[in-house]
């Protein structure tokens, strides 16, 4: 029986869970959130789909971490967003101590599973999770770069005019500031975006993208971005459970690619039924791989702030 779990039945959680019961790649999508009726409620609502949408995996929706026993996947997305008079540190703290209580939780009741981790701050809560479940580092992955590789192709789609189909975009690195665009990657039918945009107009694209959840924040005024991001994670899922191997941008354990070490940083990487299968060295410009080394260790510091925590 393949089991996939998400933690988490807000925005993000109910919506990436439907993403993965309709891919009809599991047999059972499990939805666990510490509200009660909440994931029951999102649960039957989502099973009377299965009708007219037609896929088979059924939706349990649960307060009861029993249910998640013997999960192949778990994707994390329980946490508070940052409220008004909040300091960056405070929502470290709070999400720190959720995601902690979550990965212990989970670890009770599967052996070996793979853990896709979605909470923000990104790269801190990955890292943490790595930790707190001692699994080994290839079965903890963070999600990241699929989202915003996604936004950065629907900014140069409608730059360009084209279709999204004819469009290749890459971004590395990790989430917002230190998100590491790979134009020499990106191409729109087989040819260079840079025969397409200058070299100012990809930066403003770019920076679109590094911006990109915060640009829907603005306009949302409550809550954040979650059709993109549950697509971008519910594909990480599939890659796994399908054993596709797809390579993704995802934010995966790196030793020695690229000349970085012992970080959680977004690379190309293969995901399959063992988790990350191997980390592909793309040919990046030395530009971009100044970047990406620039990016690990702005990561490095930023994961350094954990030990500062009162609470885990
Ligand atoms: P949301 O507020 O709609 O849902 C969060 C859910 O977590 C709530 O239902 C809450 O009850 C639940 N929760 C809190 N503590 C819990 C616990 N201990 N156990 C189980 N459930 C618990 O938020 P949304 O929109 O779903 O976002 C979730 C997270 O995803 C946030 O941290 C957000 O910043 C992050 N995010 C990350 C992105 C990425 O690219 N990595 C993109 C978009 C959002
Ligand atoms: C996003 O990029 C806020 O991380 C979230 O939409």
């Amino acid at each position: 029986m393949t089991k996939v779990t998400v933690v988490g039945s807000g925005k993000y959680g109910s919506m990436t869970a439907l993403r993965v019961a309709e891919f009809d790649i599991a047999d059972a999508v499990v939805m666990t959130d510490i509200v009660e009726g909440l994931p029951q409620g999102l649960a039957l609502d989502m099973n009377q789909s299965r009708y007219v949408e037609k896929f088979s995996s059924k939706i349990i929706g649960t307060n009861n971490y029993e249910d998640t026993n013997d999960s192949d996947v778990v994707v994390i997305t329980a946490g508070l967003p940052r409220k008004p008079g909040m300091s960056r540190m405070d929502l470290l703290e709070v999400n720190a101590n959720i995601v902690t209580d979550v990965t212990k939780n989970i670890m009770n009741h599967s052996n070996n599973p793979i853990i896709i981790v979605v909470t923000n701050p990104l790269d801190q809560m990955t890292t943490l999770v790595a930790d707190v479940s001692g699994l080994p580092k290839g079965r903890v992955i963070g999600q990241a770069g699929v989202l915003d590789s996604s936004r950065f192709a629907y900014f140069i789609s409608e730059k360009l005019n084209v279709n999204m189909k004819d469009i290749n975009a890459w971004t590395l690195g990790s989430h917002g500031e230190t998100m590491v665009p790979a134009p020499s990657q990106c191409t729109v039918n087989g040819k260079p975006l840079s025969e397409f945009l200058s070299y100012e107009e990809i930066n403003e694209l770019v920076k679109r993208t590094s911006d990109g959840g915060a640009e829907i924040v603005g306009l949302l005024k409550t809550g954040s971005a979650y059709f993109a991001p549950s697509s971008a994670a519910a594909t990480m899922v599939k890659s796994i459970i399908s054993d596709s191997n797809e390579i993704l941008p995802a934010c995966s354990w790196v030793e020695g690619q690229y000349g970085i070490n012992d970080v959680y940083l977004g690379v190309p990487t293969k995901l399959g039924r063992d988790g990350v299968t191997e980390i592909v060295e793309f040919k990046l410009d030395s530009e971009e791989l100044k970047n990406l080394k620039s990016a690990a260790e702005s990561v490095k510091n930023k994961v350094s702030e954990l030990k500062d925590l009162k609470t885990q």
